[in-house]
């Protein structure tokens, strides 16, 4: 794929419309799909996919070729996002304030992704959805959004909801810090290792769980903090853990 983006690249910079077309083709939808992550008004995102390849096709002389093609024209497309957000700025406030001052009280997982990815940053929600939608590595974020793979990396490893590595269909956070280790966290881990069959840090061999150990939940009052598929339980003691793992099984958790 990259062998033949560099010859259509070659051949539009040389003027042949056609290839440019074939470009188009291969990457509207996931510009598309990024641009909707970034802007989420539906009614800017044509107009904004529009104006990114018409950027590229001006500034095709500007690409090098050091860069994969996919990587400049998402740089373009975040670039573009950026610029419109600031235009728009007071109203998207407003919209995030709103989702964040109305929580519903049951939350799936698809609203705790709407509304962590709206309360970050405009560069870090752009790492997300290019390293968690779009599925680039962190090398390749770091070159669309011309900063570090270590930025990218500190991005994923810092929110808790986003994981550096694939987990199971059901995660199990003990919170090891200093309220909920001085409140028995490694006595829960034991327990939790013993009635899940697994390690630490491991995932089922069938995929069906992850335990990770992991920093502050957030509520040192109600120490230990479990979450269970990013529910919390609070007051967790260690002759919790059974009931825990028989709630994955029957899908309460
Ligand atoms: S230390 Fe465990 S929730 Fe804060």
């Amino acid at each position: 794929m990259a062998d033949d983006d560099a010859r259509l690249v070659a051949l539009a910079r040389a003027g042949d419309v056609d290839a440019f077309a074939a470009l188009i083709r291969r990457y509207e939808q996931r510009v598309r799909g990024v641009l909707l992550r970034l802007l989420r008004d539906p009614r800017d995102v044509e107009e904004a996919t529009q104006d990114v390849f018409v950027q590229a096709w001006r500034n095709l002389g500007r690409f090098r070729g050091r860069a994969q093609f996919f990587t400049w024209l998402y740089r373009i497309a975040v670039n573009e996002a950026l610029m419109r957000t600031r235009r728009k700025r007071p109203a998207l406030q407003e919209l995030d304030e709103r989702l964040l001052a109305a929580p519903d009280p049951e939350p799936d997982l698809r609203d705790l992704l709407v509304r962590e990815l709206s309360a970050l940053p405009f560069e870090y929600r752009a790492a997300v959805v290019l390293r968690d939608v779009e599925g680039l590595t962190n090398a390749e974020v770091a070159e669309a959004l011309d900063t570090t793979p270590a930025f990218c990396l500190s991005i994923a490893s810092f929110y808790d909801m986003f994981h550096t590595e694939p987990v199971g269909r059901h995660l199990v956070e003990v919170c090891t810090n200093v309220s909920c280790a001085l409140s028995g966290a490694q006595d829960v881990v034991d327990a939790l290792e013993r009635e899940l069959g697994i390690h630490v840090g491991e995932t089922a061999a069938d995929g069906s769980v992850t335990l990770r150990a992991v920093e502050c939940l957030g509520g040192c009052g109600w120490a230990t903090v479990v979450a269970v598929d990013n529910h919390h339980r609070l007051h967790v003691r260690a002759a919790d853990a059974p009931e825990i793992a028989k709630s994955l099984g029957e899908g309460t958790a």
